[in-house]
């Protein structure tokens, strides 16, 4: 009912709008006066997390993304090895795993069946399984040694929003709870990140009221085929994530890619008008990666490409060459996803509704896959 969406004409928009909420609900009481991390909630002893030396991510779908950029923050913090890994593929590999490996099963309902198996194969193991979940009571939490549960509130529509930013947060704070309990060589910039992270939800908010370009954006490209997205660094799985998007939800051919690999395939597909999406990393920080996706944005845009430019305020050097600029808020390098993801949900939602598409249930799709 009308009701049930808070006035919203879809799920889906309520559920957008809610992700300054569910990233702040997300960090609450985790984070104590004096800026340390205290998940108490992961019951799994120090002495434990100390020996960790391999981290194994498994998840499905908008969650296996929620993984690939976990991996560069626990990386980056901790120095543990961390592979990713989607749930269907990982048990059938025979996987290397032991008693010194914990595996992370993100899961916003916690009852995919894959994600499931795969947990239950590295217990098997011996392995240690921390679940980040959404839904309190579920089967992949019941099953795992230890649960953070993303505090997202129910999630409705098929595509999910809110449930992602929080599985970032989520692996953002185990990332940071591990660098802290490690006692890591980055602890001056683990009090800075979680800082900043404190105040993102504010950020995201600010990403939600400039949305209105976007959403005109993409009504203009509603009879387009193909739209591809790019980007680097934690920016790659956000086009990832962008693309899947945009399949679930407008049905149209959508491709992510990391731009470094540009030259070994996808600029063949470039061609006059081809809308592409460039998800920028922050002229801060990496500036070598800003430098060279900069560069990127100008072959692609030489040979015809619409450029359709996400980046930070005040990143001057992608001006010349973006045909369309959307602003997002500066952050830390490793939490540029928390921002960059919102308008490519809202890119998705509107050409699906300029389609004419059912945006809450989009065809063939499940909310939650329970088979394998
Ligand atoms: C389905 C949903 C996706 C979701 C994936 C994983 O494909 O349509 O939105 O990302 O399952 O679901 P989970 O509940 O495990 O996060």
């Amino acid at each position: 009912s009308a009701a049930e969406k808070g006035g919203y004409d879809y799920f889906m928009l309520k559920e957008i709008a809610e992700q300054p909420k569910a990233v702040a609900d997300t960090l609450l009481g985790r984070i104590d006066a004096g800026g340390s991390l205290t998940l108490d909630e992961v019951r799994i002893p120090a002495r434990e997390l100390r020996e960790i030396d391999k981290i194994v991510v498994v998840a499905c779908g908008t969650a296996f993304h929620a993984g690939l950029i976990a991996k560069y923050a626990i990386e980056h913090w901790t120095r543990i090895p961390c592979e990713v890994e989607l749930a269907s593929e990982f048990r059938y590999r025979d996987p290397i795993l032991d008693p010194r490996s914990l595996v992370i099963a993100i899961s916003q309902s916690g009852e995919t069946m894959d994600t499931l198996m795969a947990l239950r194969h590295a217990r098997d193991q011996g392995s240690k399984v921390l679940a980040i979940c959404n839904t309190n009571g579920s089967t992949i939490p019941r099953e795992s040694d230890a649960v953070l549960y993303t505090h997202a509130g129910p999630e409705v529509a098929v595509a999910s929003t809110k449930a992602f930013l929080t599985q970032l947060v989520a692996c953002y704070l185990v990332a940071l709870y591990l660098g802290q309990v490690r006692g890591t060589k980055w602890g001056d910039e683990i009090r800075a990140v979680v800082r900043d992270l404190a105040r993102i939800s504010g950020e995201v908010e600010r990403v939600l009221e400039t949305m209105e370009p976007v959403r005109e954006l993409a009504r203009s490209l509603a009879d387009k085929d193909t739209v591809l997205f790019l980007g680097r660094h934690v920016g790659y799985p956000v086009a990832l994530e962008g693309a899947l998007k945009l399949k679930e939800l407008a049905y149209m051919h959508a491709e992510g890619f990391a731009a470094g690999e540009l030259k070994h395939g996808p600029i063949a597909l470039i061609e006059e008008d081809l809308p592409v999406v460039v998800v920028v990393p922050s002229p801060r920080g990496r500036s070598v990666l800003h430098d060279k996706i900069v560069s990127n944005i100008q072959e692609i845009r030489a040979r015809g490409a619409r450029t359709i430019v996400i980046a930070e305020e005040g990143d001057e050097a992608v001006v010349p060459y973006a045909d369309h600029l959307v602003r997002i808020p500066a952050t830390p390098v490793l939490l540029q996803p928390l921002v960059a993801t919102v308008p490519l949900q809202v890119f998705a939602c509107e050409l699906a509704t300029a389609r004419g598409n059912e945006v809450d249930q989009p065809r063939n799709l499940a909310k939650s896959v329970t088979v394998e």
